[in-house]
């Protein structure tokens, strides 16, 4: 198997306020649903451990899913012994996995979206705009098909929007449809280099943020697009608030406004959760100077509601 990540290099963005949003608990039992190199799941695990003078461990930990084997192999090993258990699981079938993991409910629960800085790193999936490796673009490369492959029948105009909703790219329309003249001439796209040079060739020049690739929009439009993104965090938010304890927090970090969005309105409608951060928090400048990824994080917290006044709701 190749286990070629570079390293684990992924840093774990905004900790001291995911951990003051979830307010871990000793003892408690948390999900952490993005598990990726593990550094928000060894932070909770740290703080709600338990021990007894043996420095055996009682109670309290953290029970880690990711739909990508890889992330997880290598999590099982740097947490093997401890209280952070790996899943491969998708954090959209948080109920059915909870029912086979015999877990009732959590104290807490953190979702870290998107993509690791691992993930990037690693130039035979396609997230990395100059490697040849196939587009692929799939978190758990076991379910659906990749990109390239989408990309050999989907019609122009699916193309461009998927490319405009999800990735906000202006030049949509232009990108779609030099995507299919490459299919029409029979050299369609496979490889994530050709994608992105194809990309470079339609976006002008002055347009987009200096030392940002014109390529970015476009690949993480369809790297939403063919892991159904926002999909799994609609149902996720449907199913997981009856599976916290009441008082329990959930803690979403989004880096798409499409995803605040969801989060937002979740936590402002749904009966069983009380939103904590009335605004979304983001990193400090400090810790942006430090891990540019953590630029466009957005967190958001919010609290099972009592079961006393989530039933004055449901009455009311
Ligand atoms: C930003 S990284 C998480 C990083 C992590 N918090 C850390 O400290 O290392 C996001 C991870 O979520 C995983 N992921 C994305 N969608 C998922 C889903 N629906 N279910 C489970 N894992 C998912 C990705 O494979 C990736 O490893």
């Amino acid at each position: 198997m190749d286990d070629h990540f570079p390293e684990q290099i992924h840093v774990a963005v905004m900790p001291n306020e995911v951990l003051q949003g979830l307010v871990p608990k000793a003892g408690g039992v948390y999900l952490d649903g993005t598990l990726g190199a593990g550094g928000h799941s060894a932070l909770i695990g740290e703080a709600i451990r338990q021990t007894e003078v043996t420095s055996e461990i009682k109670g309290g930990y953290v029970v880690s899913f990711d739909r990508d084997a890889k992330a997880v192999r290598l999590a099982r090993t740097r947490f093997e012994g401890t209280n952070v258990k790996p899943y491969h699981a998708n954090y959209r079938h948080i109920s059915i996995a909870f029912k086979q993991l015999k877990i009732g409910h959590v104290d807490g629960m953190l979702l870290d979206l998107g993509l690791s800085s691992d993930q990037l790193a690693d130039r035979s999936r396609g997230f990395s705009f100059d490697a040849d490796g196939d587009l692929d673009l799939r978190f758990d490369t076991s379910e659906g098909r990749p990109m390239w492959e989408w990309l050999e029948f989907l019609t122009e105009e699916r193309i461009a929007d998927l490319i405009f909703r999800y990735g906000e790219e202006r030049y949509s329309r232009r990108i779609a449809r030099a995507i299919v003249e490459r299919r029409n001439e029979r050299k369609p796209i496979r490889k994530a280099n050709d994608l992105a040079d194809l990309v470079r060739h339609c976006v002008p020049k002055k347009h987009g943020k200096p030392g940002i690739d014109p390529a970015t929009k476009t690949f993480q439009g369809m790297r939403i697009f063919v892991n159904d993104e926002l999909g799994a965090l609609e149902e996720f938010l449907k199913f997981a608030p009856a599976l916290l304890k009441p008082g329990g927090r959930i803690a979403i970090i989004s880096f798409h406004s499409l995803e605040d969005r969801i989060v937002k309105a979740t936590f402002r409608d749904n009966p069983l959760l009380e939103a904590v951060t009335k605004k979304p928090v983001g990193a400090s400048d400090e810790e942006v100077a430090q891990n540019p990824r953590a630029r466009s994080a957005k967190l958001r917290v919010a609290q099972k509601k009592s079961q006393e006044s989530s039933m004055i709701m449901e009455h009311d």
